[in-house]
């Protein structure tokens, strides 16, 4: 089990969390259900009662191994090694939580947002004691969440050494609902599973799929600009994400990694009955190549129109349908890139149906209500995608396998 620890400036009555840490210049005092002291680890002598031996690296995450050697050196005799550094991408993150898994019994986390992962999984790794402040003001390192967010996104009270980690990769996440959406499911559901957004980068994914190897994870979600590049490393592609050419999720079973692509029913269950109408999608990017694929099989008029008109037409040709350079008369207008805004606003045309997959308030969608549109924003393909991504994960849909 690990404790929450609340950074206070007084001590106060609180049931969030089970020990507070009061700053004494020197040392930090931490009170609770059991009273422990944090010092530096170049403190020269220890304090009596139970000792935190602490080092704090804000710039990087250095030899993990070889900074836990040089506290053991410095303070034999602490209570708990504490090691906080400062992630600098999420494979810092990933190599804390291995150094964790082979260290049980110390404080190890990633400070910055790119750390947070650390924080939010620490019970998984039976880390003892985790900071987290009860209200904004008291944050003392970079990013730290609070334990009201721990405890109510994350169900930090309720991980333990068997959970299973989900979670998103892609660049950025940041804008993501996944964690929401994800982690109220596994909590009404009672599944043991815990969902963290990651920030990873196509030259970071094979990196970040070694380091995950031996790590809890179950499965993960994929989002841009990783649907396509994700393919190299998957053991079986489901037929549909193949012909696709893109990946949205992932499941780790046995060893091996097998990818689907849930994005192209989901927008088609939104949009309804597609059957000989035109369709105009703007972008050629990873959830474009699922709508395009998945409309054409629901016997759609596609056109493709993307700012690169190449890819367009590059595409248009692998899947079969048409492009254009400029947007032609349409039922339906989809956006699938990521620019709020992509066309001449001009070409949003007056009472047909605009989509847009966006989970925040594009300017696409704003323009299109003032036009009267049918408008439709990105959270019920959202929606309808995570659930077969739910399904996947829990084998209720298993693909070609
Ligand atoms: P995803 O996998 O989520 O579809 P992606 O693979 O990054 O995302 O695809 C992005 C698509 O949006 C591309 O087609 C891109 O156009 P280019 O092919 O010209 O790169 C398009 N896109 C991204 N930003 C854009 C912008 N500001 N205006 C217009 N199109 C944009």
């Amino acid at each position: 089990m690990t404790l929450l620890c609340a950074p206070v400036k007084e001590l106060q009555p609180s049931n969030k969390v089970d020990l507070q840490e009061v700053d004494h210049g020197t040392h930090k005092m931490l009170h609770g259900k059991d009273c422990y002291v944090d010092i530096d680890w170049k403190t020269k002598t220890l304090p009596t009662g139970k000792v935190i031996v602490s080092y704090h690296n804000y710039d990087e995450t250095p030899d993990l191994e070889a900074v836990l050697q040089m506290l053991k050196e410095a303070h034999p005799q602490a209570h708990f090694y504490k090691i906080a550094t400062m992630a600098c991408s999420t494979l810092d993150s990933l190599r804390m939580l291995k150094f964790l898994q082979s260290h049980p019994n110390i404080i190890g986390l990633c400070m910055g947002d790119l750390g947070m992962l650390t924080r939010i999984c620490a019970p998984v790794f039976q880390v003892p004691l985790m900071y987290a402040p009860l209200h904004e003001e008291d944050k003392n390192a970079p990013g730290q969440l609070l334990a009201s967010q721990l405890c109510e996104i994350y169900h930090f009270r309720s991980l333990n050494s068997e959970t299973k980690i989900l979670g998103l990769i892609g660049d950025p996440v940041y804008r993501s609902i996944g964690h929401l959406f994800h982690n109220d499911i596994f909590r009404t559901q009672k599944r043991n599973a815990v969902y963290v957004k990651m920030n990873i980068k196509p030259e970071e994914l094979s990196e970040f799929f070694s380091s995950i190897k031996n790590l809890p994870f179950a499965g993960l979600s994929v989002t841009a600009p990783l649907k396509e590049t994700v393919i190299p490393f998957i053991d079986e592609i489901d037929p549909n994400a193949k012909a696709i050419g893109a990946v949205n999720t992932l499941a780790f079973r046995k060893g091996k990694i097998y990818g689907y692509n849930t994005d192209g029913d989901a927008a088609l269950d939104v949009l309804g009955d597609v059957r000989n109408k035109t369709l105009v999608v703007l972008g050629a990017g990873g959830a474009a190549k699922a709508i395009i694929y998945t409309a054409i099989k629901r016997h759609c008029n596609v056109v493709i129109v993307n700012r690169t008109p190449e890819k367009a037409e590059e595409l248009a040709h692998f899947m079969g349908c048409k492009w254009s350079a400029i947007v032609p008369p349409y039922d339906i207008l989809v956006n699938t890139t990521s620019a709020s805004m992509p066309i001449d606003a001009r070409e949003i045309l007056p009472g047909k149906i605009i989509m847009d997959v966006a989970v925040y308030e594009t300017e696409f969608l704003k323009e299109a209500q003032r036009k009267g549109c049918v408008v439709i924003n990105g959270f019920p393909m959202f929606f309808q995608q995570a659930l077969a991504q739910q399904a996947i994960w829990e084998h209720r849909r298993e693909g070609g396998h």
